[in-house]
């Protein structure tokens, strides 16, 4: 006769009705996979009077004490969002001896070490799948099916409203704010876009990623992080004409002896890159291990269903636990403290988009400024006329950040150079 387990439930909004929704419509298979039965005894709300979908056999509580102090309950699941109260009830829980499960990447990335202490303590199991990549198994693969490898390269497309919005930008050459309201329009934006259109929310994911990755903690506040608030339709058609994509990445990188290096903007991605084919709201991240080489986990980033079924994993895996009486979880897996390489250090070619004065030897003043900052340029081509200026635009060869910064101080300062309009990164050649 296969066990009960019962589960509180800590939120019932987007994702936490998915997970009910799952847990119910799937309930045989997970129990013959489980070797449990897994309930939803109790869930956690702001608002017990709000009707909702799939209310039949679960309790509403707004007492966050009655899913804590319930000893049937043995797996918490914190579907709330946001810092606060959702790391205390998750640090409670655990304290409580119950395995935890989320979804929330804002609290895995800025207290993710509170919570592996705290569950290495009280020796119960935290899990996070759904916290990077929506629906995307890549926290499990990295800790598990992954960890004969060495990884030195991670890239991915790991916020959906902004892979929208350049794939709309590029398909129908409309423009950011254009975009951005049909983006809102559609329920992919949120009214206030910032952490997704400044890339707070890839780089929390990217701090996750690396940290796992390279089995050292990554603190939000070295990701530097640039969005996608100053790419122009000007940029999507060069990088058109050119034979490239614009992406906005999380690229977290092994430089070796320098370090490990995790950030967030937008890069040129060669079309032909398998990046650069994941469209719309689609996720996928791409990886490069020294075992296996390149690989790339791609699917829904984010939604009701999708999320809940990375959640619903997790639950899955800790009722297992739970069965089989396994009290060694796999905890914290940052057992290394390496350097962070600074971005400056990091190299690689460049676009550079400016607006100079139509006058002669505009060329040759450009090309010093360059060089005189050791930056080679692949090509440069003087484009068409933007009012009185001339449009230029320069590829660099593979060239460290802080010389590229250095050219593009001495351009500022030259009189002929009107504006620089944009420097983007070039990955992946
Ligand atoms: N939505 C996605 O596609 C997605 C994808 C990946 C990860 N996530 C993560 O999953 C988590 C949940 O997201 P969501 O979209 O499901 O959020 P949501 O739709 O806003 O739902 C939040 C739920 O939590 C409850 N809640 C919030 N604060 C509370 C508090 N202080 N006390 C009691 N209840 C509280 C709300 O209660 P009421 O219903 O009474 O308001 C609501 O039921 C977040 O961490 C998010 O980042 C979401």
């Amino acid at each position: 006769m296969a066990k009960d387990i019962y589960v509180g439930l800590l939120g019932f909004g987007t994702v936490g009705t998915g997970v009910v929704r799952v847990l119910q419509e799937n309930a045989e298979d997970i129990a013959q996979k489980a070797g449990a039965r897994i309930h939803i005894k109790k869930v956690l709300v702001r608002d017990i009077t709000k009707k909702r979908e799939y209310l039949e056999k679960v309790e509403l509580t707004n007492r966050p004490e009655d899913i804590m102090d319930d000893p049937e309950i043995s797996i918490v699941i914190e579907l709330l969002g946001g810092l606060h109260p959702s790391r205390e009830l998750m640090l409670q829980a655990m304290e409580k001896g119950k395995q935890v499960v989320t979804a929330n990447k804002d609290v895995v990335a800025q207290f993710g070490h509170d919570l592996f202490d705290m569950a290495e303590k009280h020796n119960v199991a935290f899990r996070f799948e759904a916290s990077v990549g929506g629906g995307i198994p890549i926290i499990t693969p990295l800790k598990e099916c992954l960890t004969g490898n060495r990884i030195s390269d991670i890239m991915g497309i790991v916020n959906g409203t902004t892979n929208y919005m350049l794939t709309k930008m590029a398909e129908d050459g409309s423009d950011y704010n254009a975009v951005l309201k049909e983006a809102q329009r559609l329920g992919y934006a949120e009214a206030n876009p910032a952490a997704d259109v400044e890339g707070m929310d890839a780089a929390r994911k990217a701090a996750i990623l690396a940290s796992i990755a390279f089995n050292t903690r990554i603190q939000l506040d070295q990701v530097s992080v640039e969005g996608i608030t100053n790419i122009e339709p000007a940029d999507i058609n060069y990088a058109n004409q050119l034979g490239y994509v614009i992406k906005l990445l999380a690229v977290a990188k092994d430089y070796g002896d320098r370090g490990v290096n995790v950030r967030v903007h937008p890069v040129f991605l060669p079309s032909s890159h398998p990046l650069a084919s994941v469209k719309d709201v689609f996720n996928a991240i791409f990886l490069r291990g020294n075992a296996i080489g390149d690989a790339m986990f791609y699917g829904r980033g984010a939604g009701s269903l999708p999320t809940a079924s990375a959640v619903v994993a997790d639950v899955i895996s800790e009722a297992r636990d739970i069965v089989n009486d396994q009290s060694s979880p796999i905890g914290c897996t940052c057992y290394n403290k390496r350097p962070f390489c600074p971005l400056e250090d990091t190299e690689s070619s460049y676009y550079v988009r400016l607006h100079v004065k139509d006058e002669p030897g505009v060329l040759g003043a450009i090309a010093t400024a360059f060089g005189d900052s050791n930056v080679s340029l692949k090509s440069v081509i003087q484009t068409r006329m933007v009012g009185t200026n001339a449009e230029i635009v320069a590829v660099t060869h593979v060239v460290k950040h802080s010389h590229l910064q250095k050219a593009a101080d001495i351009l500022s300062s030259l009189a002929v150079v009107d504006k620089i309009r944009s420097v983007i990164r070039v990955e992946a050649e």
